[in-house]
């Protein structure tokens, strides 16, 4: 199969496309024709060996320390079922399917394996693009609001680097909640945040976050460039702060409050948030870029800090020529 590799941590040129072996589906697991995946911060993390102050031992130690031990980059998938491993009775093959394959990676390639509690069954109404889209800021998101900070009706609530994936996602769940959320962007994203449910929007060039004098119940960071401190600051007495690029220390000391760490990937929670996009309470935000030819351009798109939404690709998609690779060598 053509597949994307990553080989040494670096710039998003170092992404290439190679052929790997169609992987096997293990007990309890499905091979899943891949139709769209999606490229995330979380993807030119790896690609680029770049974490939060702290994490760069403990992850390079977990992941790779030149380059990631895994080859094939990639976590969030849209598909349909292509066969079954042993002792799974509740998927056939044909089924369309969308998921996100955590740690083993592997999504940026025509297929991949992956457990059937990785995934969700896709609603007829959601194309593959949107499904893709929807999962990795909208389970993050999801995660911190719903279980960290437990929002409900009429909490205000300030989301920072809001017109990201996360950022999105979380302004339309809060929204979607009846909470008031004020959106901070640049001036150019304002429309569409107030579009997806932001009471307020705040360019943070003209008034930084950390010099506001209002105080909210939920303080959400998506950017990182916010401390525990600081974020207790904005908050109102028991307001909760959600730091999800937290650094090491804010992590570890993270309690009461104060939420940090990584949000779990979930199939009741993407089963949830398909539900939603099926039924047009929740907007992806997606733009599809093109084949696994596109991927050097969604991460160049990516380290320039400046996304909005979701980027898309369609591994099946060629740019030009017919397929003429074969199923050889091993990119894992
Ligand atoms: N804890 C977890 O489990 C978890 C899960 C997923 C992601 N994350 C992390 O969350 C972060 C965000 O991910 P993402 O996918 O949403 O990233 P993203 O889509 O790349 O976010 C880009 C957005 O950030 C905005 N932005 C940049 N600088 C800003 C600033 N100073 N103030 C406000 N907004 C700013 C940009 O808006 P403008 O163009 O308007 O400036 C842009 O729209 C990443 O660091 C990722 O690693 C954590």
């Amino acid at each position: 199969m053509r597949a994307t590799s990553v080989d040494r941590y670096g710039a998003p040129e170092t992404s290439r496309i190679t052929t790997a072996q169609v992987p096997i589906p293990g007990r309890g697991e499905v091979l899943v024709q891949v139709e769209a995946a999606a490229v995330t911060a979380g993807d030119a993390r790896i690609r680029a060996g770049r974490f939060p102050r702290g994490f760069a031992l403990p992850a390079r130690l977990a992941i790779g320390v030149l380059g990631p031990r895994r080859k094939i980059p990639g976590t969030v998938f849209s598909g349909h079922v292509e066969r079954l491993g042993d002792g799974v009775t509740d998927l056939s093959i044909g089924d369309g399917v969308a998921g996100m394959t955590g740690g083993r990676l592997g999504a940026h390639a025509e297929f991949v394996a992956v457990p059937v509690t990785a995934l969700a069954s896709l609603p007829e109404e959601v194309a593959h693009e949107a499904a893709a889209g929807a999962l990795f800021g909208g389970s993050t998101a999801l995660h911190f609001l719903r279980d960290r900070a437990q929002i409900y009706a009429g909490q205000t609530v300030l989301v920072n680097g809001a017109s990201g994936s996360v950022g999105t996602a979380a302004v339309q769940l809060a929204a979607h909640c009846g909470a008031i959320v004020t959106a901070v962007s640049s001036r150019r994203n304002h429309a569409l945040l107030r579009k997806l449910g932001a009471s307020q929007t705040i360019d943070y060039r003209d008034s930084p976050i950390k010099g506001l004098s209002r105080r909210f119940d939920v303080i959400f960071d998506a950017v990182g460039n916010l401390s525990r401190a600081e974020g207790l600051r904005l908050t109102a007495p028991d307001g909760v702060v959600i730091l999800a690029v937290a650094d090491l220390m804010d992590t570890v000391t993270a309690r009461g409050r104060v939420h940090a760490g990584a949000a779990p990937e979930r199939q009741e929670d993407f089963a949830l948030l398909l539900d939603l996009v099926a039924h047009g309470e929740f907007d992806p935000l997606i733009e599809t870029l093109g084949g696994l030819e596109a991927l050097p351009e969604a991460h160049r798109r990516i380290d320039t800090g400046r996304k909005v939404g979701n980027l898309v690709i369609l591994p099946p998609r060629r740019e030009s020529g017919p397929d003429t690779i074969a199923a050889t060598g091993g990119a894992e």
